[in-house]
């Protein structure tokens, strides 16, 4: 068995000890939902315990909103350690919107500082904020003071290269009260292209107390391994591929000597435990089997309608990995129906499809 748990891991302190394993998933608008969200929990080891994030959550619009009906709101009783992210810079939305999420069952709350849209920039939310440290600090003492529970900031590399800056900005969060910070080292004006520095979450990690979540370019569980080591950082969080590649969560934690899922969908049609797919072979297979458990949790909680737009968004990003995979994309794109896209996606993988490990992550 390979050593698990980071010994030098403060990951132990995120949710007051209770996080034990070295990976979360990253929130993203349109993809971290709750049938995303479930699927990649089915491949979560059984004895694990991570954070788990929504997709974005806007603190204007939540105090209206019928949080079991707002489709980026939703989740399932099953669902343990949700840490929601908000948007936002007023006291009174965000005091109300932690209320209700509190209520709702967050057992943290993240802020989003790294949202690079064009509206943020214009009303000082999201990546804005790392334009302004004292009242990004403001921001988190606000929300602090109206939360029992943790609060977090998801945020960039500031102007790329200049640490001082970073290190700067994260001491005045981490003295407004944050209880750890997860780092997308890339620029605002980088967006996703380029490459992350995770030279930065090493530097991070040496000058702040509170717990570093990295992020940025995971695309199998030998990265999570080796971004941990590299830069020492409590616990990595992956995007883009962990959306394609939700076993992720079942490698590693074979690897790391974690209890198999507790799930249907990592056993056969006798109920016996399936190998953890490893070949390019096995892990196409495995596409089209997450896949298919997507299809069926967006059926049951979302509309048709918004069904289908999420989830030809989901094949946009992630079928990148597949050998043909625009071909999928193209199929799918053309179903008019749920049904429909499952059909095409049953067919799509009943001969051998090839997914690669890596992928030059452009999106
Ligand atoms: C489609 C999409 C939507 C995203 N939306 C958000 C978001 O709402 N909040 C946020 O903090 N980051 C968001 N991100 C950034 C991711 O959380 C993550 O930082 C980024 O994708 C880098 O991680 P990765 O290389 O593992 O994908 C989004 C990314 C993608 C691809």
């Amino acid at each position: 068995m390979i050593e698990v748990r980071h010994p030098a891991s403060k990951a132990g302190s995120i949710l007051n000890g209770k996080v034990n394993f070295p990976l979360c998933l990253a929130p993203m608008v349109g993809l971290s939902h709750v049938a995303l969200r479930l699927v990649v929990r089915d491949y979560f080891p059984a004895d694990a315990f991570t954070i788990w994030p929504t997709e974005m959550l806007n603190s204007w619009k939540i105090p209206r909103e019928d949080l079991a009906k707002t489709p980026e709101a939703m989740r399932s009783d099953r669902e343990v350690g949700l840490v929601p992210q908000i948007l936002g810079n007023e006291e009174l939305f965000i005091a109300q919107s932690v209320k209700k999420l509190v209520e709702w069952g967050a057992e943290g709350i993240d802020i989003n500082m790294g949202c690079p849209v064009q509206k943020a920039l214009r009303h000082n939310y999201g990546v804005a904020l790392m334009g302004d440290p004292d009242y990004a600090a403001e921001v988190v003492r606000m929300t602090v003071r109206n939360s029992q529970v943790p609060v977090s900031v998801k945020l960039r590399a500031g102007k790329q290269g200049d640490f001082e800056f970073l290190s700067r900005f994260v001491g005045g969060l981490e003295k407004a009260g944050a209880s750890w910070i997860s780092l997308h080292p890339r620029s605002a004006e980088q967006k996703r292209r380029g490459k992350a520095d995770w030279t930065q979450i090493a530097r991070l990690k040496e000058v702040i107390s509170i717990p570093v979540i990295g992020n940025g370019d995971i695309q199998t569980a030998d990265d999570v391994l080796q971004m941990m080591k590299e830069t020492s950082c409590d616990l990595t969080m992956a995007g883009r591929a962990l959306a394609a590649r939700p076993w992720m969560m079942w490698q590693l934690g074979e690897r790391l000597g974690f209890a198999p899922p507790d799930s249907d969908l990592v056993r056969d049609s006798n109920g016996d435990l399936r190998k953890v797919p490893i070949t390019a072979i096995e892990e196409g297979a495995e596409y089209g089997r997450s896949l298919l458990r997507l299809i069926l949790y967006m059926k049951v909680y979302f509309t048709e309608d918004l069904a289908i737009r999420k989830l030809r968004f989901h094949i946009r990003t992630t079928c990148v990995w597949l050998l043909f995979g625009h071909t999928l994309f193209s199929r799918v794109s053309k179903a008019k129906t749920m049904d429909e896209i499952e059909l095409a996606v049953q067919h799509f993988f009943s001969v051998p499809v090839e997914m690669t490990e890596r992928t030059d992550l452009r999106e």
